[in-house]
């Protein structure tokens, strides 16, 4: 399987979702060893805003007029099996370095517009070949009521196939904190295991989404702790 990490924090390789993407991977690579990833980080890509042009609708059809990073990202993009795009969540949305490349995925799209079933509107896609796309996600509240609501639809009706395989991590921020070792160790335990259950299924259990969705610390205890002491 090719798999293709759009890691879209402005950390780079700092990144606490990177954390998270690469134990994911790490289980899924336990249970199929030929798996072939590899990682870009966009905040060291020359992405462009997109113009707005539509020429890659209709001067030259799935090709982009601008020449920067872009066209090597769809080329990978296209490419691979697994798109895992690993991003943090900024002001409840996807932060700008990933925003700007979802706007440069036009090409990859056809200008029709067709119906869904619940009457909603979509451009189908131009190249017939089935990705699937993830969500690994960082965020750095407690909760995901109200905080994830525009990302996760952003991404569903981007992206989304039914039960798309995701990890939704809050209090992501303990992930780089010394003393949080041990609430961080067995979480990320639980990620390796999903990615050797979506290696073995295709698929991670509802049950495996949901306890990685859970709070490590208690919610109260997680924002009393990020409360400034200097107040
Ligand atoms: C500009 C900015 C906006 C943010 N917006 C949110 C937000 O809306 N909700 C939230 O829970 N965390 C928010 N965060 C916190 C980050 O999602 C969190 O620190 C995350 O772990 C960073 O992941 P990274 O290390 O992979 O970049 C924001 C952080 C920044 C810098």
């Amino acid at each position: 399987m090719k798999v293709l990490v759009l890691n879209c924090s402005p950390k780079g390789d700092m990144s606490d979702c990177l954390k998270i993407s690469r134990a994911f991977l790490e289980g899924l690579c336990m249970t199929d060893p030929t798996t072939d990833i590899i990682y870009e980080n966009l905040v060291d890509k020359k992405i462009n805003h997109c113009f707005g042009c539509y020429s890659c609708w209709a001067v030259s059809p799935g090709i982009c007029c601008q020449d920067d990073d872009v066209n090597d990202l769809l080329t990978k993009i296209t490419s691979a099996d697994l798109v895992i795009w690993s991003t943090p969540l900024y002001c409840f949305g996807f932060p700008s370095i990933g925003k700007a490349l979802i706007d440069r995925l036009l090409p990859l799209t056809c200008p029709e517009q067709k119906a869904n079933e619940d009457g909603t509107t979509y451009h189908p896609d131009r190249q017939k070949k089935d990705i699937q796309f993830m969500l690994i996600s960082g965020c750095g509240f407690p909760n995901i009521k109200g905080n994830y609501d525009a990302l996760l639809l952003q991404f569903e009706m981007l992206f989304a196939r039914k039960d798309y395989p995701r990890i939704i991590c809050v209090e992501a921020p303990l992930l780089s904190i010394e003393d949080a070792k041990p609430l961080t160790i067995p979480y990320l335990e639980m990620v390796r295991k999903a990615g050797s259950e979506f290696a073995s299924n295709g698929k991670i259990s509802e049950y495996t989404m949901n306890e990685l969705m859970s709070p490590m610390l208690p919610a109260d205890v997680y924002r009393s702790m990020t409360s400034s002491k200097d107040k």
